[in-house]
């Protein structure tokens, strides 16, 4: 995969929970993002906490580590040009009281905590995210 033309996202496990992945998915592939790979999983809290690393040192850690791990999440690599900055802008602000009308935040997220969805904040974490979760066979570009 290229650099730049590729992003890493989860629907958290509040979303999967309320039955929400088919629509989820099906936005984000009318926005113009093609699924390139695709898996169900639930993380260990020490897999979430390597997911997270960089949030460490948050406030906030410990009960986005205790969500993450609370269920199975959907995670995915999504290809498209300038993926990383189109994605963040299609899911809206990570409170969703602050998120724009018709971002998928705004649509689904019932906190900033059980936030709906991630999507990565830069091509470096991409690259790493994409990798944590899948292997090369399990991509698809
Ligand atoms: S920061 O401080 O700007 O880097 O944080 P931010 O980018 O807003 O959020 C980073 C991830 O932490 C989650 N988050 C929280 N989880 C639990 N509780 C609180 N209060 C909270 N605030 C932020 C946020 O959803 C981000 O997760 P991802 O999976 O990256 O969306």
């Amino acid at each position: 995969m290229k650099k730049g033309t590729f992003t890493l996202t989860m629907i958290k496990p509040v979303a999967v929970k309320e039955h929400h992945v088919g629509d989820i998915l099906s936005h984000i592939e009318h926005a113009g993002f093609r699924i390139i790979a695709l898996k169900m999983t639930q993380m260990p809290k020490e897999k979430a906490e390597v997911f997270y690393e960089e949030h460490k040192d948050k406030p906030f850690f410990n009960e986005l580590v205790t969500f993450m791990k609370s269920g199975p999440v959907v995670a995915a690599i999504l290809e498209k040009e300038n993926a990383v900055a189109d994605f963040r802008k299609l899911i809206g602000s990570t409170d969703p009281v602050e998120a724009e009308e018709g971002t998928i935040r705004k649509m689904f997220a019932k906190s900033k905590t059980h936030n709906a969805i991630h999507g990565s904040d830069s091509d470096e974490n991409a690259m790493r995210e994409a990798w944590f979760f899948f292997s090369e066979m399990e991509q698809f570009s």
